[in-house]
């Protein structure tokens, strides 16, 4: 049985929409997810998944979710580093402990030391639980969502200016649902080739390049201007932002400014068959005006 944790999050549900379609049905007794309310799964269940309870911050509830299971698939949390840190352990723990015969962890592209990111913290931290866990396990380090783009260029258009504390550096972006393929795939292969996969696209653009296809795919006008981190984070601030998750951004983009975010590579066809949608495809699906016909 494969189980994906986080599956009412919007990657988690993406990777158990991909395994139903990649898998022969039914998928009843092989497909299970573990979720913190089991109420929001229900089209799921309807659907023949097995929802099970699973709480990081309770390692109690992990002994039932992670019972009976063969594959694990892993779903980094979200919040604040220490938490983070805690609830993966956490996890990686509770996998061990229930003979999990192989784990797949949703890692992230940047997990250097000397990095500025908190994101790389967390996930070098549970890498390193998983290496000291005897657990079998793969590594999907994922790049910049795309659709994370979307959202700070499409505020950004309002004004006419992209403003991040990127500098000069250049990012790989891939959609959530490409990478929940690739998840998906490793998930089911009978056997993968390394331990290491990092789910990148063929391109790392910088921001300055991206808002110049941004406003040519709109038809408006979009610049990048390179800011300080101090006023990155003032201004997520002033827009409501909690101080950790700013100050969280504004150093992913000094790691960007370094270069931290920039592989490229073919893991991702490796696992797919084929590379995940170009940046100019993902450009033009979010901005390129809607025919009103
Ligand atoms: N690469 C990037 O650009 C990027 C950007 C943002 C986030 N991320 C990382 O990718 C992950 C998935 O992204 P997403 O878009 O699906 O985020 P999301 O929609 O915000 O989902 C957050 C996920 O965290 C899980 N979670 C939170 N607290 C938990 C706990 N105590 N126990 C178990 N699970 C817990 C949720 O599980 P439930 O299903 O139980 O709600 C959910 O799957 C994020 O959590 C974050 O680690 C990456």
């Amino acid at each position: 049985m494969i189980l994906v944790t986080g599956a009412n999050g919007q990657l988690g549900r993406r990777i158990v929409q991909h395994l139903i379609a990649r898998s022969p049905a039914p998928v009843a007794g092989k497909l299970a997810v573990s979720v913190r309310d089991p109420g929001k799964a229900a089209d799921l269940a309807a659907r023949g998944v097995e929802v099970r309870h699973g709480n990081f911050d309770h390692p109690d509830t992990l002994a039932n979710a992670f019972a009976g299971v063969e594959r694990l698939v892993l779903v980094s949390t979200d919040g604040p580093r220490e938490q983070r840190i805690v609830q993966q352990r956490n996890a990686v723990s509770a996998a061990a402990r229930a003979g999990i015969q192989h784990v797949y962890y949703t890692s992230f592209l940047d997990v250097a030391a000397d990095s500025p990111s908190e994101f790389a913290a967390i996930h070098r931290d549970t890498e390193a639980a998983l290496a000291n866990s005897g657990l079998a396990h793969t590594l999907l380090r994922l790049p910049l969502y795309a659709e994370g783009l979307a959202m700070i260029a499409g505020l950004a258009l309002e004004g006419g200016v992209l403003y991040l504390p990127a500098g000069k550096g250049a990012a790989s972006l891939v959609s959530r649902d490409d990478l929940a393929q690739a998840i998906a795939a490793a998930a089911l292969a009978p056997r993968l080739d390394k331990q290491v996969y990092e789910l990148t696209g063929q391109v790392a653009a910088d921001y300055a390049s991206i808002a110049t296809k941004i406003a040519r795919a709109s038809g408006r006008s979009l610049v990048y201007k390179a800011v300080q981190e101090t006023d990155y984070i003032a201004a997520l601030v002033k827009h409501g932002l909690s101080i950790w998750l700013a100050t969280a951004l504004a150093k992913l983009f000094a790691a960007v400014a370094e270069g931290r975010m920039a592989a490229t590579g073919n893991d991702f066809a490796a696992l797919v068959g084929h590379p995940p949608k170009s940046l100019d495809c993902l450009i033009h699906e979010h901005f390129a005006p809607r025919n009103k016909a």
